[in-house]
């Protein structure tokens, strides 16, 4: 079985539900408590044992480069400053020599079109891949969860967690066959898939949540370039293309996601990331009182 060693972000979107705070700045990089929300996804996937992180990007996003990459004058002037702590955190995020890629995705034609677009730099290889909008709070992680899941049975995993009531039409929803062993019996054997289904024809209610193990094969099937739900080009659509292929599970993950390309998710990201900060917890949550008290 060969190791997942590389990981592919779509970062290229619009950001439209987080308008107009993603106008100018990419919405994954809006902070999460003590750094960009990009930031926490690299970790997870550092944790998970990824080597290679390929970003899709978009115009204007300039700054998710910049942001993997020395700051010569910031960090000469905080070092002639003796401001060493916060030097350390400003470098805390840096890759190695050749550990990060980025590609532009030219046209917005969809999150199969985005990951499409990695596929020189996948090769023949099992790859991640990590919608960064969904920030997953887990311990291990929930890349780290798929990987253990992927190294028990192979072939395709997708992370899945339950809908809330009445919002499964607005994410990918999996069907579902049989319960593999251990994992609490949280690790299902996958019947089919369907982006965006009409509201009350959903399959069940457990979305794909945004972390995911594929094999290579599914970059054939993105090839065809074939439209689906709201006319883009589906990576869904691609999945259940390759499902009499390979086999696919569904793993229902252990840990909270906050869907920061949502106001309201990323205030809760917020609040929860400072609130379990052993250095803050105690002023966050003061804070918090404050604002609710008045
Ligand atoms: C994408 C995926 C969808 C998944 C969702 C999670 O949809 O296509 O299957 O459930 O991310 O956020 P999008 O949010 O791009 O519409």
């Amino acid at each position: 079985m060969k190791k997942v060693r590389k990981a592919v972000l779509p970062v290229a979107g619009l950001g439209t539900r987080i308008l107009p705070a993603a106008k100018t700045t990419p919405k994954n990089l809006l902070n999460v408590w003590d750094r960009p929300l990009l930031a926490h996804v690299v970790a997870e996937g550092r944790a998970a044992g990824i080597e290679h992180f390929v970003f899709i990007t978009g115009r204007g996003q300039g700054a998710i480069e910049d942001y993997f990459d020395h700051a010569y004058e910031l960090e000469a002037n905080l070092e002639a400053k003796g401001r060493t702590e916060i030097l350390a955190a400003v470098r805390a995020d840096l890759p190695s020599s050749g550990e990060m890629s980025f590609v532009r995705q030219m046209a917005p034609l969809g999150l199969g079109h985005a990951v499409w677009c990695a596929r020189d730099l996948i090769g023949d290889e099992p790859f991640a891949v990590m919608l960064p909008d969904m920030l997953m709070d887990a311990e291990p992680g929930a890349l780290s969860q798929a990987i253990a899941a992927y190294e028990a049975v192979g072939g395709n995993i997708v992370v899945v967690e339950p809908a809330p009531p009445g919002e499964a039409h607005k994410y990918g929803i999996v069907a579902l066959g049989e319960t593999s062993p251990g994992f609490d019996g949280r690790l299902k054997s996958m019947t089919g898939m369907v982006e965006k289904p009409a509201p009350g024809t959903e399959p069940s209610n457990l979305f794909i949540s945004g972390r995911y193990i594929l094999q290579p094969g599914v970059f054939d099937s993105l090839a065809s370039g074939k439209r689906g739900a709201g006319g883009e080009i589906q990576l869904t659509d691609a999945m259940l293309d390759r499902l009499g292929a390979d086999p696919f599970y569904a793993l229902e993950y252990d840990g909270v996601t906050y869907d920061c390309g949502d106001p309201l998710g990323l205030l809760r990201a917020n609040v929860a990331y400072a609130l379990r900060d052993p250095a803050a917890a105690d002023r966050a949550r003061a804070a918090v009182e404050t604002v609710l008290r008045a």
